[in-house]
């Protein structure tokens, strides 16, 4: 796109009312064309629509509709392909694409009837937002079908589960991995409830109170596939609750990935050393030659910082604006764009890193079979025998007390004690260890395979919906 300094021909749209040329210092603040520019597949499809309405309703003629139509596709080329230059009047990409058409066609001169920017802006970001949820979404899916794969592939592995990061009790490695995917789970339907929530077609809202010309705003609600059209023309131009309900889930979704970066950083240093990352989804040190660094983790952790930044700013920007559109209301695209282009950017590269990464087996299993994460087991077994749970926590609680103060190894504790013996240590061995949790959802290799199913299929009604 080439920006072309001052030129006395070019009119704002407005300088029927203006009798001086626009400051400079104004165009500098005022313009959005650098980046809404990004909307202009969605303002050549509304336009396209709006002019095809109008000739149903006799503004245009056939032959000057064909005319707008050919001049639409031809700055829609234009624009592909980068050979088009912005005047300092073109305020935004709406001015824009109206002011070329009419170059092209003089008819374009009636393509504004019955439509404001502000009415035909909520339009294009409503389009644009949709579908750039819809793509995220379709990412999101694909890293839960990433750590669908893995916890199949990883089948019988286990590691110590966690609270407070301290060993809490044995868990199986897909069980680990799936909590990480049911909330990413969330976040697709979160996409999926805003696209719905934000399918509202503005057109015909104008600049705030409708119109006076009788445009069909069904006919372009549907042509621009909305599932519904506004109900109050001041609420069409003012409402952003679109971008807000986008920043929140993205928001959302990148603290999720952060989370799961957060634990492939822990997880793959040398003192954990519960993962390898494959060569290609990490990097290497300019000074350190032994060093292998999670970087895709950690901007993954990183960048969740902005995507907050991005709600917690637009939200500010909406707080206080009174009825009905403001200016204000431009500060919209930035922070999507960018929410939109970060979570874009951080999926396939979290993806890739899980798909490719290895897990050590032997590491986790060996920590998972201390005797310590069997406690809780251990309690829960003697409840089955008639002892309160109360006394039983206090009971192994001792035996642990006693294990760590003595040096003593916690199974020799537990095979003396009288109210556990021998069949207690046998709670030990691995496999009643990990097998032992009966409730839904639980840890154990058993329940495993319903929730890898439950969860697969999850996936599929989501896609359906995509
Ligand atoms: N570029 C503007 C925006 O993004 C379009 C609407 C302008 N409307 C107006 N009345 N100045 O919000």
């Amino acid at each position: 796109m080439n920006q072309n300094s001052g030129n006395d021909e070019s009119k704002s749209l407005w300088h029927g009312r203006f009798l001086e040329q626009s400051a400079d210092e104004l165009q500098k603040l005022n313009n959005s064309i650098s980046y809404d520019i990004r909307l202009f597949s969605q303002d050549i499809e509304g336009s396209r629509v709006h002019a095809k309405m109008l000739q149903k309703i006799g503004v245009f003629s056939k032959d000057e509709l064909t005319e707008v139509l050919l001049a639409l596709d031809q700055v829609e080329e234009e624009i592909q392909s980068g050979s088009f230059s912005v005047l300092p009047t073109d305020e935004d990409v709406h001015t824009y694409v109206e002011r070329r058409v009419t170059e092209i066609a003089p008819s374009g001169a009636r393509l504004h009837t019955g439509r404001s920017r502000n009415d035909q802006v909520a339009t294009d970001l409503r389009l644009w937002t949709k579908e750039a949820l819809t793509d995220v979404a379709r990412m999101a899916i694909s890293l839960q079908r990433a750590l669908l794969e893995k916890a199949k592939e990883v089948d019988g592995a286990v590691l110590p589960g966690y609270t407070h990061l301290q060993q809490a009790q044995p868990v199986p490695l897909g069980h680990h991995l799936l909590a990480h995917g049911w909330s990413i789970s969330r976040d697709v339907e979160r996409l999926l409830q805003a696209i719905e929530r934000m399918d509202v077609s503005p057109l015909g809202a104008g600049a705030m109170a409708g119109s006076s010309i009788p445009l069909d705003v069904d006919a372009v609600a549907d042509d621009l596939h909305f599932s519904r059209v506004f109900d109050n023309s001041i609420d069409a131009v003012s409402d952003r609750d679109f971008v807000a309900d986008a920043l929140y889930v993205l928001a959302l979704l990148g603290i999720h990935l952060s989370r799961i970066g957060e634990e492939v950083i822990i997880w793959s240093s040398s003192e954990f050393g519960f993962i390898e990352l494959s060569d290609s989804f990490s990097t290497g040190s300019s000074m350190m030659p032994q060093k292998k660094n999670p970087d895709i983790a950690e901007l993954a952790r990183g960048k969740s910082g902005r995507l907050i930044g991005n709600l917690a700013g637009f939200l500010a920007t909406l707080k206080a604006l009174p009825l009905s559109y403001n200016k204000d209301l431009q500060e919209d695209k930035e922070p999507l764009f960018d929410a939109v282009d970060t979570v874009s950017n951080i999926l396939p590269a979290v993806t890739g890193m899980i798909s490719s990464a290895t897990f050590q087996i032997e590491q986790m299993r060996d920590q998972a079979l201390s005797p310590y994460l069997a406690t809780t087991d251990l309690a829960e077994w003697l409840v089955q025998r008639g002892m309160p749970f109360r006394e039983a926590h206090a009971v192994i609680g001792q035996l642990v007390a006693r294990a760590l103060s003595e040096g003593v190894a916690l199974e020799d504790l537990i095979s003396m004690d009288e109210n556990l013996g021998e069949e207690a240590v046998s709670l030990l061995e691995e496999g009643r260890l990990f097998n032992s949790k009966k409730t839904h959802g639980s840890a154990s290799l058993e329940k495993l395979a319903d929730q890898i199913e439950r969860f697969e299929n999850k996936i599929c009604s989501d896609e359906g919906k995509l």
